[in-house]
């Protein structure tokens, strides 16, 4: 991703030199990337911290880049300089990216086909905390749950980043949307974000009688008809308790698993006839470009409207990013973390 240059002037890049936490990161004068054919280099603005980031690091994420490399799956900054063959962009754009990682330095080379415009009147540091949450929430709901309006959408992990753009993005397709949360604050913001209704979960482990009880939690928030759509942004043992309260035919969207890879009798399906569908935004990226780059015009014209705003709970500089990546362990953060590079 950072490619050795030839200009003698160094850029500041938080780096994983080993495999480690977030304590391992160092901050170091690299070299200014010179961008390779395809690819602009961006003077980078902002860099929002995401749940891999923390996997990434421990080599414990799907994607394991070679070292040393700076964690940080999504971006926005200008445009600086176009390398050969770039097309149908300037320096000086306004652009948000999803790297996968390279995101916690001051510039960064990234494949113009990866490139999301950022509209006028929207902060441009700011628009790093939307590509991913925004992204993920609209093409779970809309492409693999067909969300529609009336629907009852139970959103669990309502208050972390997918969880807040869920509960927002599903109210503006028209839905009743229910935020499952652990936490009075985070059910608040869920509030805030547009949830009709709330139920605070407790913390695992369960026994089999915490796991019925967690089950009739989810049955009543839902009411006698069950949720035609579940975001399940949590996994572990809240998945197979939010499951039994899905409604007829209803689609269960597996999004992530802080708390831990679920296993789910099948025999629950065929009890509601539902689905239990997979969402993943990034292969949904790479495989169809035009298709991330549609989503991503549409949530941005969408905040730029005011229709949408993604909640920023707090920011950090590139030098304190590490604690920002320790922070998302907690299961504290309320919304999105933002690494903000030049003050
Ligand atoms: N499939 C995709 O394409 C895709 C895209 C983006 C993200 N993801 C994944 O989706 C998940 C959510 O992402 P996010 O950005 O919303 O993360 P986040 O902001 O950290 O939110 C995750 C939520 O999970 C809950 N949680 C339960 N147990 C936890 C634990 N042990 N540690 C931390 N949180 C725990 C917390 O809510 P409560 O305390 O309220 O339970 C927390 O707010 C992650 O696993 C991420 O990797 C998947």
């Amino acid at each position: 991703m950072v490619r050795q240059g030839h200009r003698r002037r160094r850029v500041r890049a938080l780096l994983s030199l080993e495999t480690g936490g977030p304590e391992t990161l160092q901050l170091v004068d690299t070299p200014d990337p010179v961008p390779g054919p395809g690819e602009v280099r961006i003077k980078v603005a902002g860099c929002a911290i995401n749940y891999p980031d923390q996997l990434i690091i421990r080599d414990l994420y799907q994607f394991k880049p070679s070292r040393p490399f700076a964690p940080g799956g999504e971006v926005s900054g200008t445009i600086e300089t176009l390398g050969e063959g770039v097309e149908g962009w300037k320096v000086g754009d306004r652009v948000a990216a999803i790297t996968i990682f390279g995101g916690l330095q001051e510039k960064l080379c990234v494949a113009a086909e990866r490139l999301l415009p950022v509209p006028e009147g929207i902060d441009l540091a700011q628009a790093a905390a939307m590509p991913i949450s925004h992204m993920t929430a609209l093409y779970a709901l809309r492409d693999r749950g067909e969300t529609r309006p009336g629907d009852t959408v139970l959103v669990l992990g309502a208050a972390g980043g997918v969880g807040l753009a869920a509960v927002e993005l599903a109210k503006l397709l028209g839905a009743r949307v229910i935020a499952a949360v652990s936490s009075e604050d985070k059910a608040t913001a869920a509030r805030a974000a547009g949830a009709d209704d709330c139920m605070i979960y407790p913390h695992g482990p369960f026994d089999k009688d915490g796991a019925k009880a967690l089950a009739r939690r989810f049955k009543d928030a839902c009411g006698p008809s069950g949720a035609q759509v579940i975001v399940d942004n949590v996994g572990g043992e809240y998945a197979e308790a939010a499951l039994r309260a899905i409604g007829w035919e209803g689609r269960f969207l597996v999004v992530g698993f802080p708390a831990g890879i679920p296993a789910i009798p099948l025999n629950l399906t065929l009890l509601k006839s539902c689905d239990i569908r997979g969402v993943f935004l990034g292969a949904c990226v790479d495989r169809e470009p035009a298709k991330g780059a549609a989503l991503a015009a549409e949530l941005f014209a969408w905040w730029a409207a005011g229709r949408i705003s993604p909640q920023i709970s707090a920011t950090y500089p590139l030098e304190q990013a590490g604690d920002a990546i320790a922070a998302l362990s907690t299961r504290a953060v309320i919304g999105k973390l933002l690494v903000t590079m030049h003050g």
